[in-house]
């Protein structure tokens, strides 16, 4: 036992040393890439935060504008910004709706729904909290009514209601809701959404950052 001991300890230290080598070599690279690939991911994601807010401020100065080609030109450059981010970040969907109302805003309602349906469904749809995605909804059933009542008044109501789930102090979502009924000759559930729009107005409310109707 004695005779085969050390030969058994230095086979032992063999194998653990190639295994430690084993490990290091590979160990090594696997690090340094997933290191870069973390400082890559981060930076896009720095970058893509980055085109949204210039372009969240485009669309800010094409509303603020009175000249029309102006506004137009400004909108242009924000669905610009919005692509870059959208590109760097597809599954975030402020960019999309950032888009939506730069369409919205040029008159192109179509482009501004299709947008809208792409932020309000997966994977994008995943990346908004509760209430920014109750003002999305709100957005997509305003510009659906603005195309089309008759047509539309299903849809947006669909919406809307999902909209005041999700975001109870939105009055305008509870208002447009209310006209819905009416278009739809329902009468007490029109009052009683109308009266909920006033309750909420009255109410004091603490908006957050996310407002997407600041837009
Ligand atoms: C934004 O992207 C769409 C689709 O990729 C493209 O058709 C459109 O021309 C782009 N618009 C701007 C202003 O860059």
């Amino acid at each position: 036992m004695t005779d085969i001991a050390p030969e058994a300890i230095f086979q032992f230290g063999v194998l653990f040393l190639s295994l430690a080598l084993f490990f290091a070599v590979k160990a090594i690279p696997i690090e340094a890439v997933s290191t870069k690939l973390r400082s890559k991911v981060k930076s896009s994601k720095a970058q893509a935060s980055r085109h949204f807010l210039h372009g969240a401020h485009l669309l800010s100065r094409a509303k603020s504008t009175s000249n029309r080609a102006n506004s137009i030109s400004l909108a242009h450059q924000a669905i610009s910004e919005a692509n870059k981010s959208i590109s760097l970040q597809p599954r975030d969907a402020a960019a999309y709706i950032l888009k939506a109302l730069a369409f919205d805003l040029q008159g192109h309602k179509l482009s501004a729904i299709k947008s809208l349906d792409l932020a309000l469904s997966p994977p994008a749809v995943r990346s908004l909290a509760d209430r920014e995605r109750g003002d999305a909804l709100y957005k997509r059933a305003e510009i659906q009514l603005s195309v089309n009542k008759r047509r539309r008044v299903e849809s947006a109501m669909g919406d809307l209601v999902e909209a005041v789930k999700l975001s109870s102090d939105n009055s305008k979502a509870y208002d447009l809701l209310g006209r819905c009924y009416e278009m739809k000759g329902l009468k007490d559930e029109a009052q009683r959404a109308f009266e909920t729009a006033r309750k909420v107005e009255e109410r004091p409310v603490v908006r957050d950052r996310t407002d997407t109707s600041e837009f």
